[in-house]
Formats: structure tokens, sequence, C-alpha cells
């Protein structure tokens, strides 16, 4: 319904201020874009630590994660957190976690977010990578793993890429309460020169495929340390 005014005349917001007593419209023109009206904000950084699946010297595991560094959003900061130095893990250590053990929780604890990239061993992850994961969510109340947004992805020769050893971590992760991307999946199979030697895709297809992938790690990092703010 219009309002209609007593006087009868049509509703102008601009007059009804002006006879009113308020000021013309220059004060509500936009003000001029200078740079002393432009704010430059900062994009946040993000510091991503990758556990790489595979022990291996050649490893195409590796190779992949190279090949991601390079083609994620220049705001995600990537550190290695290696764990081939873990002894097994039993719960008689938990009463006195060995250095080695307290490193890999502490650097776990330094990062906002992390990136597992892994080969698929008998249709799961490899042993050493279930050990590490078992250290760092022990002893019983320190689970390093609590509300830090994580990623999985994972290449091998088969056609398949890792797919059900992807979906094995994603059970463990899923336990050990770690926020995962759930889209978009990446099972990427290796074919020889997929990945050169300076760690670039070679097939555009593909490497469109990471690059909207880390894209999208990116922004679940984003989403998930808004509401769930990193207090390490
Ligand atoms: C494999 N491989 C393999 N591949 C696969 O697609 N599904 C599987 O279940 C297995 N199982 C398996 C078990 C073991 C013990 C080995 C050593 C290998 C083959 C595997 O994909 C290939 O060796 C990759 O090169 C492993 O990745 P990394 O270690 O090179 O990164």
């Amino acid at each position: 319904m219009k309002a209609v005014r007593a006087d009868g005349k049509r509703n102008n917001p601009v007059s009804f201020l002006r006879e009113n007593g308020c000021e013309g419209p220059q004060r509500f023109r936009r003000r001029p874009l200078e740079p002393a009206n432009v704010k430059v904000v900062a994009m946040k950084h993000y510091k991503v630590g990758y556990l790489i699946g595979s022990l291996a010297k050649g490893s195409i595991n590796r190779k992949l994660a190279g090949a991601l560094i390079k083609l994620a959003p220049e705001n995600l900061d990537f550190t290695e957190i290696p764990f081939a130095e873990l002894p097994l893990y039993s719960y008689d250590y938990d009463a006195d976690y060995p250095p080695v053990a307290r490193a890999f929780k502490d650097a776990i604890k330094a990062v906002d977010a992390l990136l597992f990239v892994t080969p698929e061993y008998n249709r799961s992850i490899p042993g050493g990578l279930k050990n590490a994961i078992d250290w760092a969510s022990r002893p019983y109340g320190t689970n390093s793993f609590t509300h830090k947004p994580s990623a999985v992805i994972g290449t091998s020769p088969g056609a398949i890429g890792t797919a059900v050893a992807q979906q094995s971590l994603r059970s463990v992760l899923s336990f050990c309460n770690a926020p995962q991307m759930s889209a978009p999946e990446a099972y990427i199979q290796f074919t020889p020169g997929l990945i050169d030697e300076q760690g670039k895709v070679t097939v555009e297809s593909t490497e469109t495929f990471l690059r909207n992938y880390m894209k999208e790690f990116h922004d679940h990092i984003e989403r998930v340390l808004t509401v769930l703010p990193n207090d390490a």
C-alpha cells in the first residue's frame, strides 16, 4: 500500500528531508574512493601441515604433494610434517611420550590445517601413516586433530586412484574429530609423466581440477576456522 501525504504531494525522500530541516542530497552521496577512504585488508595466511603417507624415496604421492603446493592459493603456507622416525605406538608410552612423538604432536598443533596425501596399500592407508595418526590422537584427552580442518587426496597407478584408502582415512579422521573437506574428492590415477621434474602437472584438465581442489581446501579452512577459531 502506498503512503499518501496529507498535502497531496508525491513522496520524495530528498524534499521531505529538506522540508524537515535536514541537509540536501550531497549529504548522502558516496564518498569518492580516495586513498584516505580505502582500507587495505591483508589476506589472511593459513599454515598447512602436509603428511605424505608413503615413506618411499621415489613416492608418486610426494610428487603429487609438490604439485599441489604449486597450485595452491598463495595465502596457504605449507610445511611437511614427517613421521618416519616415530616408533610403533603403544599406550605404554602415554605416561611419558618420547621427544620424537612430542615434536610430532607439536608440529600438528602449530598448523591451522592438515593435508593428507596418501597412497593406497592393500586397500587401506599405509601402516606408517596410521601409526602416526595414533600417536597424534593420544594420550587420551590430548587429541591433536580436534577441530583441525583437513583434506585427503592421493594417487596410484591403478584406475581407482586410492579411493578405498581415502575412505578408510576419512573414517579415521572422522573419529579423530578433524573436520574434513567432503568435496571435491580427488582420486588421481598416476600415469608416466603426469607430473614433470619441476612439479608441474602436464595434463591441463588435471591441473585445472587440482588447482580448484586447493582453492576449495582454502575455502574449507577459512569456513572451519571462522566457526572454530584455532586456539593453538
Ligand atoms: C600397493 N599398490 C596399490 N595400489 C592400489 O591402487 N591399491 C592397492 O591396494 C595397492 N596396494 C599396494 C600395497 C603395497 C604394499 C604396495 C607397496 C603397493 C601400488 C601403489 O599404488 C604404488 O606402489 C604407488 O607407487 C604407491 O605410492 P607411493 O608410495 O609411490 O607414493
